[in-house]
């Protein structure tokens, strides 16, 4: 089976899918995206990915945007032409083309593609190892919060992380606490058995699985906090995990080099992993 691309109102085969070349999104960055995961063939946590969605379109004041009722019928025949069982959805809303100039342009309209992709949910080697992860300065903006596509600095991380063997950098702010991964959420559990995660402020993106695990951990009581935590707090600490919608929960095993605690997965990152799992199956 070719794979179909949607790309501003039309299916096309993925291979010969384009946007013009003064797409803003292009040219500027100026465009935002969700990724969402599809298990059994339907979407995870939709409803979330779309209200993060419109509150990224508005505060970049992108107007004018497929609305949801008209989205989600485009998300379902991706998911239909690519014969996508497991997988991804990913989506990409710029302000759409016009002569380059860094101001909104008068007359513009938003553009749409969704593309899908087949794929195996997270080599589950991963989930009973954990994952080493190294620390990086964040030298992103100040609107992490806003899921754009502009992901250079993510990009930097990741591929330093890669070249240093690790499976994900976690940034660091000026004040020695970490925000969050290059393309996942932070958390640790402390020695007496807190369970961390930044709160939801400009310097991170809410992730939908970070907003689904909490909603599991309040439900099934675990103590828990809303806090910035350092980077000596993170290596000192009883676990450290990450998530994602392509992630799910990992353990961390180790950070820039350092064990954390005995260096296999702790007890409740592997208690929250199967957790998580089973509501991805629910949800989905
Ligand atoms: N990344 N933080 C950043 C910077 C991210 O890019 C992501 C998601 C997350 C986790 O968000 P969620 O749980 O909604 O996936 C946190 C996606 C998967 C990506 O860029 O591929």
């Amino acid at each position: 089976m070719s794979r179909i691309a949607y790309v501003d109102g039309v299916y096309r085969p993925h291979r010969e899918a384009a946007v013009h070349i003064e797409d803003r999104g292009y040219q500027f960055a100026d465009g935002v995206y969700e990724v969402i995961a599809v298990r059994c063939g339907r979407l995870v946590d939709e409803q979330l990915h779309l209200v993060r969605l419109r509150r990224s379109l508005g505060e970049l004041r992108i107007e004018g945007a497929l609305a949801d009722a008209p989205l989600k019928v485009v998300f379902r025949e991706v998911i239909r032409r690519n014969g996508i069982v497991e997988g991804i959805v990913y989506l990409q809303i710029t302000r759409g083309a016009a002569p380059r100039d860094h101001g909104f342009p008068k007359s513009v309209r938003p553009v749409t593609v969704v593309t899908g992709r087949r794929a195996r949910p997270p080599d589950p080697k991963l989930g009973r190892d954990g994952v080493k992860i190294i620390t990086i300065p964040d030298i992103r903006w100040q609107r992490c919060d806003i899921k754009s596509v502009a992901l250079l600095p993510n990009v930097l991380g990741k591929q330093q992380a890669r070249e240093q063997g690790a499976y994900e950098a976690w940034q660091v702010d000026a004040e020695g606490r970490i925000t969050e991964g290059t393309s996942t959420n932070a958390w640790i559990v402390t020695g007496d058995k807190l369970v961390v995660t930044r709160a939801a402020d400009h310097a991170i993106l809410n992730g939908v699985t970070r907003q689904a695990l909490i909603e599991i951990i309040r439900r099934e009581g675990f103590g828990f906090a809303e806090r910035a935590f350092t980077v000596a707090e993170a290596k000192a600490a009883r676990e450290a995990f990450l998530t994602s919608t392509t992630a799910d929960v990992l353990p961390v095993v180790e950070i820039d080099g350092q064990p954390i605690a005995n260096g296999v997965p702790g007890s409740l990152s592997e208690k929250l992993r199967g957790a998580y799992r089973a509501h991805v199956t629910e949800s989905a």
